[in-house]
């Protein structure tokens, strides 16, 4: 794919800057995670295994090659067929300009094609795209996708792997700090916290309503794309934090007030 990229990087994070690191989480679903120093938190990827792989986010640009080093140490490159994103911004797919499998796909929901996708200039269009409900089977795998609009974009979604019960709700259920892979302790504070002072809500009932669905679903682990996975056991106290507490936007963003805002 020849994008015509300038030399200089559009990217913050620097690939010399950031230690990825690689582990199994659970049932062939690997956890590719590097700690941002600027923003306090991890950003991970999920490398799915199967007939036809699947990775979820690619990070951004600048981080990109350290991530798909990794995914080279369990598969062959050209071996990904799936890279999905989960709503549009750098670090769900800013690295998928320097994808070199030739034949992978790139997946979004219904409204990242039409909205974000599709009008462009120079940027990739070709995609495939899901709505809510809809199922991409990769050989033993089944993946459910589930729109989840305003948690915390228009166009979010999020991936249900049905046989081993793993959700990946993108930015819901995040936590600070650079911990184990799998954590069982209670960050929903911090979580609480972090939202707050990012202010990627406009509004705590979306987030709740689509909570309330995630319950339901039960998932054996959660795959959050900051911080750690959550296990089954732990999820109720996220869930009960969102529930709970206030945490839409009030004039903070990425930690600095909007003071003309009144
Ligand atoms: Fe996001
Ligand atoms: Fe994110």
């Amino acid at each position: 794919m020849d994008l015509n990229m300038p030399e200089i990087s559009r990217t913050q994070f620097s690939p010399e800057d950031i230690d990825v690191e690689i582990s199994e989480i659970k049932d062939g679903i690997y956890r590719i995670s590097g700690m941002v120093d600027m923003y306090g938190i991890t950003f991970n990827q999920f490398l799915i295994d199967d007939e036809r792989p699947m990775l979820i986010h690619t990070g951004p640009i600048g981080m990109y090659k350290k991530i798909e080093a990794k995914v080279k140490e369990i598969i062959p490159l050209q071996k990904l067929a799936y890279v999905s994103f989960l709503h549009f911004e750098s670090d769900e797919w800013g690295g998928m300009a320097f994808l070199d499998s030739a034949d992978a796909k790139l997946v979004c929901s219904d409204l990242s094609s039409k909205l974000n996708l599709t009008g462009w200039y120079n940027v990739p269009a070709d995609h495939i795209s899901f709505w809510d409900n809809e199922v991409l089977k990769t050989g033993k795998r089944q993946f459910r996708f589930i729109m989840t609009p305003h948690v915390h974009h228009w166009d979010s979604m999020m991936i249900y792997e049905e046989t081993t019960k793993s959700l990946f709700p993108s930015d819901l259920f995040i936590q600070p700090g650079n911990n184990k892979p799998v954590i069982s302790e209670d960050l929903s504070e911090s979580m609480i916290g972090l939202y707050r002072g990012a202010g990627i809500f406009a509004n705590e009932e979306p987030v709740r309503r689509t909570t309330r669905r995630l319950i339901d679903l039960s998932p054996n682990m959660i795959y959050p794309m900051h911080g750690s996975c959550i296990e089954n056991s732990t999820f109720s106290k996220y869930t009960d934090a969102i529930m709970k507490n206030d945490f839409a936007y009030t004039d903070m963003l990425l930690g600095r007030k909007l003071e003309s805002i009144s």
